[in-house]
């Protein structure tokens, strides 16, 4: 196949943070994609509507001329958050989900949920408006495996509270592990998962090719081959519980580069080129489609978008380094080769 037009895509779970790295990001995931779940792990975290709807004013205006995108907010819960501020979100109409970061288990999420027990109103309120709850499923115990955090957290803490709450929409965000893919296959209705293109096309290995490799770290942090066989097989299912996030999450070139490098690789630039590699590698780029832009959108009870976009097989080679305000940003692929293109022209 040389070329593959697509019903418009979205992202489901993306960082783009704020300020000049904010309009240094933002036009690479507009070109591609209609809409995107804005992660809500600012510096200052995003726990109220009313910081929501300032971010979503500054995400649109720092959107390129003519971009047609529209930035779908979240809420950062903390162990402070009331079921006043669901009911404020959901009236509000511009936030589509609530999301979960257990304390110290990710990028500032420092202020994040250190007892879901303690949040049962909150959780009965999201229930009730069919507001989801977007979770980054680690456990953040110090005795847990950094590899097997994925797995304790699903089966000590998420699945308890999918029986607690049956009617809570839950997207167990970026998972990882072929037990997560079991997870979300077989859990109850209302459950989906997304599923990142570096866990698709990596394993662990990457992490250690020839030397420490700090642009191939994220969390969850990749793991093993079959982890990656099981997400692959999960992506091209066409099980709808499985759907594109992309997890783009840019940090500058020195705060990677270091002794102490931060969690998060930048896939933006490139994403859906990336997803069609992968699908390709598995020889069903005929399930794209349904997972980069229907799945999503009809468990986010959103219309699936009316324009498309193509790609094309054509080699290019992702720049060393992308402008990042004052510093630069590597990207995933940095001078490497990408056999996929999207077509220029292709926006609505
Ligand atoms: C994210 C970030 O940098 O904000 N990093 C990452 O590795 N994915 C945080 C997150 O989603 O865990
Ligand atoms: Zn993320």
């Amino acid at each position: 196949m040389t070329s593959l037009t697509l019903r418009r895509p979205d992202d489901w779970h993306v960082h783009l943070r704020d300020g000049a790295a904010l309009a240094a990001v933002l036009p690479f995931t507009a070109a591609q994609f209609g809409r995107a779940i804005v992660m809500p792990n600012l510096s200052v975290p995003i726990t109220t509507t009313a910081l929501a709807e300032g971010y979503r004013s500054r995400i649109r205006a720092a959107l390129p001329k003519g971009a047609h995108f529209e930035p779908l907010m979240t809420l950062y819960l903390t162990d402070s958050t009331t079921a006043q501020e669901i009911d404020r979100a959901k009236a509000a109409g511009f936030v589509h989900g609530v999301k979960l970061y257990p304390a110290g288990a990710t990028t500032h999420s420092n202020a994040g949920v250190t007892d879901l027990g303690r949040l049962s109103g909150v959780f009965a309120a999201m229930e009730s408006a069919g507001m989801p709850l977007l979770v980054h499923g680690e456990s953040t115990a110090a005795g847990v495996d950094v590899f097997d955090r994925e797995q304790v957290f699903l089966d000590q803490e998420l699945a308890p509270l999918c029986t607690r709450f049956p009617g809570l929409k839950v997207v167990v965000e970026h998972i990882t592990t072929a037990h997560a893919v079991d997870f979300v296959r077989g859990a109850r209705a209302g459950i989906a998962g997304t599923i990142t293109p570096q866990h698709l096309l990596h394993n662990r290995n990457a992490l250690f090719t020839g030397g420490i490799r700090p642009h191939y770290y994220c969390l969850p942090i990749l793991k093993r081959e079959r982890d990656r066989q099981a997400l692959l097989a999960a992506a091209i299912s066409g099980n709808p519980r499985f759907f594109l996030g992309t997890d783009s999450a840019p940090h500058e070139r020195g705060a990677k580069e270091s002794a102490c490098g931060c969690a998060g690789m930048f896939t933006a630039h490139a994403a859906l080129e990336l997803y069609a590699e992968a699908f390709e590698s598995a020889a069903h780029l005929d399930r794209l489609e349904g997972f980069a832009s229907h799945f999503g959108a009809d468990f986010y009870a959103l219309p699936r978008h009316a324009d498309q976009v193509t790609l094309v097989k054509q080699n290019w080679t992702a720049p060393a380094t992308y402008g990042f305000g004052a510093g630069r940003l590597v990207p995933y692929r940095a001078g490497e080769n990408i056999s996929w293109r999207l077509a220029k022209g292709a926006g609505p």
